[in-house]
């Protein structure tokens, strides 16, 4: 006998999208995602905006959700949301709208952790695509965070190296703006280092101890480099743009790839799971696919759709709470900041 299928409304609203996922148990039903363009005139998400938008978008998004899942709202059973981290404002759109559709339906309320989401986006039923077996490594690269995490099982995560500083979505972002390119500048990076050779320029790599990264440093040289390289040549840049992408995202790529070597000689594990924004990136998809012949490791890519903010991560984990029977009331709270 077949077991009753559980269905789940998952919503993410911690920074600049709104996004809406139906999943029937670890399958994606639907997956929509309500990009605010507004703060693309800003160079960088402006906090009040991006709540006022979640709060025109958030009705249309869960409700087209619903319908291209084929579910009406009364054949859910539970409702996850992004408790944090990320923008106050942002975040309170999702919890509020997921508390009130979870009192309205009587059905159980999940709070799941972003990033603990883009780690276990692997975890989603997609032909193609393998679950890593525990333990495993995850490389979560983000707008906000650099981390290498230790995955033991679904509830045992330890930070294990993070960013000092900024974060290495930030270093795409911010050495696009050096470039004059718009916000978020990391997909665009990516594009024009394809056209570029990677060592047509050399940045030095920031000595940091152990398993932690930092990447500001790396930013200011390449604002140096632009200012000295403009002084002497005002059409430098657009002369060069591909080069000095593919130098800057080959820079990048290494320093990622020497932490992730200490990590794996640190641990002994060879499973490395890849996950957050900046996983989107080719030039990293391409590497660690290559890892698995240079080194002998076990990669996991996760599937495009599923790099990038998005509420299908949301639903992942909120199954897996789902099953642990792991809810909360609806006087949990919002937290910008939050323990992996
Ligand atoms: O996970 P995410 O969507 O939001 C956060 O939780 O931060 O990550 C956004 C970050 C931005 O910095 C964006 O520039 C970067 O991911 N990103 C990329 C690419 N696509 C998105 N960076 C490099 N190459 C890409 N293809
Ligand atoms: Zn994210």
């Amino acid at each position: 006998m077949t077991e009753k299928p559980i269905y789940l409304l998952a919503i993410e609203s911690s920074c600049d999208d709104t996004a809406a996922a139906v999943l029937e148990n670890d399958k994606v039903l639907s997956n929509l995602v309500a990009r605010q363009h507004i703060h693309e005139a800003y160079g960088g998400v402006v906090p009040e905006l991006a709540s006022r938008a979640h709060q025109q978008n958030i009705v249309p998004v869960v409700d087209a959700a619903l319908k291209k899942a084929g579910i009406t709202k009364n054949q859910l059973h539970a409702i996850a949301f992004t408790q944090g981290p990320g923008l106050m404002g942002s975040l309170l759109v999702g919890s509020s709208f997921a508390k009130s559709m979870s009192i309205a339906l009587n059905i159980p309320l999940i709070a799941v952790h972003h990033m603990q989401a883009h780690i276990f986006a692997h975890f989603i039923d997609e032909p193609g695509f393998d679950k890593p077996t525990f333990p495993f490594l995850a490389l979560t690269i983000s707008g906000g965070h650099t981390q290498i995490v230790k995955v033991t099982d679904f509830s045992t995560l330890e930070i294990i190296g993070e960013t000092t500083d900024d974060a290495v979505g930030e270093a795409f972002d911010k050495t696009a703006k050096i470039l004059g390119l718009p916000y978020p500048g990391g997909p665009l990076i990516d594009q024009f280092s394809k056209e570029g050779n990677p060592k047509a320029y050399s940045f030095t790599k920031p000595k940091v101890d152990d398993l932690d990264f930092s990447f500001s440093g790396l930013k200011t040289q390449i604002l140096y480099f632009i200012q000295k390289n403009t002084q002497l040549n005002p059409n430098f840049v657009e002369e060069n743009k591909t080069d000095i992408c593919a130098s800057v995202q080959h820079t990048i790529i290494e320093i990622l790839m020497d932490k992730l070597n200490l990590a794996v000689k640190q641990t002994g594990i060879h499973q490395i799971a890849i996950g957050g924004g900046v996983s989107a990136n080719s030039g990293i998809r391409q590497t660690l696919k290559d890892a698995e012949q240079k080194y002998g490791w076990k990669t996991y890519i996760p599937k495009f759709e599923y790099t990038t903010d998005n509420a299908a991560m949301i639903g992942i984990v909120g199954y897996q709470k789902f099953l642990a029977q792991n809810f909360e009331s609806s006087s949990v709270v919002s937290k910008a900041r939050i323990e992996l």
